[in-house]
């Protein structure tokens, strides 16, 4: 049987990131990088994955666990010495191995099926992505030959001033054919500038044994960026978040100011929503149509908005399934609560659902009226069409078409503040 598999490089020491963590543990909206990897890897179609791992083991595979196998890498003597590790997986197999980098988070999963499926039509012992960059110093040159084969890549510091004028680059991910990755592999040295195993070198021997070998130019540059410091962390959750507002925008969703609206993954928005700026929506959040969001929304996780629903300016909902054409339009806090269709919540309304010790929810039914300021003391449920007035504190339930008043009556002491 033909084999997929893919091996990702974790292993590294991330010195430039000033961390006491392993870089790829590092989060991009929510998600560590490494995690972000293998869930790309995954949605290719590759579920038998060997992540190498080394400084920080313990970090990474409290991320991962048992969801890839592990390779060691105690010493790091280069890409191509990471490589090696995974080679006890590789033996004996058939089929192709997807190599990259726990740093490099923004890789599509279309882009490394592509990879695949050219190496298994093409019959390429490799196949690399590749970019175009202008200023291509710091990477592994692409060198091809007088009809466009790939024959080699170079380091930076092993190239000629010729090879340094190319702009074709490594863009760090491969599939090879397995087994002659392996063959390849006890053939790399460390004789070259940076006294390393160059996983790249590999290309190089493969030609030499008349083997085929060849490129994708990545379309997207971004897909082969890393992350070495703090800045490119920053970098990269900019452009991932750019690249989802635009997804949203394709699917007729508007947003005001796609540089201020965070949007995590796979957050499911219908058409006409508008979205204010500063809103944040987290992971697996589903929104209806013709919504409208902030400004100054916090979405949290588990939420579930029906249409024509309005979450406005300083709310934060958590675990809130709300119902069509409800509104919660200002300050409130509403947590682990289902709220029935066209209802509104008053500015200031809090749902008090933790006591310290576990969470409680709170149910509100259709067309009720909740006035400002209402506390509502989870566990409670308050039946349809009722009127809740402002400045309650709520911690019974309320019967259907009533109305509830719980809050101290006011005195007035006239002359009072003469004497
Ligand atoms: C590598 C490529 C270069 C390519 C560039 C793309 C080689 C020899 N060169 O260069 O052609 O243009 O990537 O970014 O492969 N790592 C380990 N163990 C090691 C060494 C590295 O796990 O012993 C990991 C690092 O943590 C990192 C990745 O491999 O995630 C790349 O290593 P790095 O040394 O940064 O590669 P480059 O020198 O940039
Ligand atoms: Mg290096």
């Amino acid at each position: 049987m033909e084999n997929i598999i893919a091996i990702v490089m974790a292993a590294g020491k991330g010195t430039r990131m000033k961390t006491n963590k392993s870089k790829v543990v590092h989060k991009i909206y929510g998600k560590e990088l490494i995690a972000r990897v293998v869930e790309t890897v995954q949605k290719s179609g590759i579920n038998d994955i060997i992540a190498v791992v080394g400084h920080k083991r313990d970090d990474v595979q409290n991320v991962l666990g048992d969801s890839v196998k592990y390779a060691y890498q105690e010493e790091l003597l280069g890409t191509g010495h990471t490589a090696m590790q995974a080679i006890p997986y590789l033996k004996g197999k058939k089929g192709k191995v997807v190599v990259l980098y726990g740093d490099v988070p923004l890789v599509r999963p279309e882009t490394i099926k592509k990879l695949i499926a050219k190496s298994i039509a093409e019959k390429e012992s490799a196949t690399i992505l590749t970019a175009l960059y202008n200023n291509p110093t710091g990477y592994g040159r692409v060198v091809r030959d007088a009809s466009g084969n790939v024959k080699a890549i170079v380091e930076e510091k092993d190239a000629t001033d010729e090879e340094k004028a190319i702009t074709e680059i490594n863009g760090g991910i491969y599939c090879f054919d397995i087994e002659e990755l392996i063959l390849a592999l006890e053939k790399i040295t460390r004789n070259n500038a940076q006294g390393e195993y160059y996983l790249t070198d590999v290309i190089k021997i493969m030609n030499e044994k008349g083997l085929k070998t060849g490129a994708i130019i990545v379309e997207d540059n971004t897909e082969i960026l890393g992350v070495n410091d703090r800045a490119q962390l920053e970098m990269l959750t900019r452009i991932l978040r750019i690249r989802i507002n635009q997804a949203h925008l394709e699917n007729g969703v508007t947003i005001e100011d796609i540089n201020n609206t965070y949007i995590y993954d796979d957050v499911e928005i219908g058409m006409d929503t508008v979205i204010h700026p500063n809103t944040t929506i987290k992971s697996g959040v589903k929104i209806g149509e013709n919504c409208e969001i902030g400004p100054n929304a916090y979405i949290r996780e588990g939420c579930e908005l029906a249409n024509n629903v309005k979450i406005g300016s300083f709310v934060e909902i958590k675990k809130a399934k709300i119902g069509e054409g409800t509104k919660v339009p200002h300050l409130s806090y509403m947590g682990d609560c289902e709220i029935g269709s066209k209802t509104n919540i008053g500015c200031g309304t809090i749902t008090c659902n933790y006591d310290g010790f576990k969470k409680s929810k709170t149910i509100i039914g259709n067309n009720a009226f909740i006035g400002s300021n209402v506390n509502f003391i989870a566990p409670v449920t308050i039946g349809d069409n009722v009127l809740v007035a402002a400045g309650s504190t709520i911690t019974d339930d309320v019967p259907k078409d009533s109305l509830s008043i719980a809050r101290q009556r006011q005195i007035n002491k006239e002359g009072w503040n003469k004497k």
